[in-house]
């Protein structure tokens, strides 16, 4: 029997994730380093925000955020769970154009189900929509290749969901100098790494 993908298993699994991390508060000293790096910035793209618990973190401490998800049910729980907060229904990889501009995109553990050869449209896709100057802030894996994590069983349904793990220099090949690294802050654990960029402006 075929594995099931990304979709299907995030719209599968989205009230679990639901339960767990809108009580869960591990990312907030991040979330609270990339509000102070933005300063008196405030639009931001939760970019890969699953049901919108990390964007209603970031509204709460005073961002703007806009969450965007591949997931049709994530984006659903979110709208319901906060009226107050715009999310869309689309894929990263897309031209995200019509969404205007923001001053930071954060990515928290979404970029991970980007395969190598749609990295690069990634971060050109990023770099588009981030204002002059605009930040990325983004939490991905420390291992490297294909994780064994990308497989799972739920429900008795089997899935691949795809993750896979970077190493700096290769995120900054694909980058393709749209992006300066501005810093790296100590991650929750040592699974993941929290980076920091800047738009390049000599792209
Ligand atoms: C591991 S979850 C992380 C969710 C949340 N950011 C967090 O911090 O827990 C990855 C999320 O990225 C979304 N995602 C995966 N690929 C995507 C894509 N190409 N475009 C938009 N969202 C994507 C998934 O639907 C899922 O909700």
């Amino acid at each position: 029997m075929s594995k099931k993908g990304i979709i299907d298993y995030y719209n599968d699994t989205v009230e679990q994730w639901t339960e767990q991390w809108y009580k869960d508060s591990t990312m907030l000293p991040f979330l609270k380093e990339c509000k102070k790096i933005l300063n008196d910035k405030i639009d931001v793209l939760d970019l890969g925000c699953n049901s919108g618990y990390e964007t209603r973190r970031m509204k709460n401490i005073g961002l703007n955020p806009t969450g965007l998800d591949l997931s049709e049910k994530c984006i659903a729980i979110a709208k319901n769970k906060n009226r107050d907060i715009k999310f869309v229904h689309d894929n990263m990889l897309n031209d995200l154009s019509y969404l205007g501009k923001f001053d930071a995109v954060i990515s928290i553990a979404s970029i991970i189900h980007i395969k190598e050869d749609k990295l690069e449209l990634c971060f050109k896709r990023i770099y588009d929509i981030l204002n002059d100057s605009g930040y990325l802030f983004m939490v991905v894996r420390a291992e490297e290749g294909k994780l064994d994590a990308s497989y799972k069983t739920f429900n008795n349904h089997e899935y691949d969901r795809e993750i896979y793990g970077y190493n700096k220099e290769l995120l900054e090949r694909k980058m393709n100098n749209r992006f300066i690294f501005i810093k790296e802050m100590k991650a929750h654990d040592n699974h993941w790494k929290y980076y920091f960029y800047q738009k390049s402006t000599i792209n």
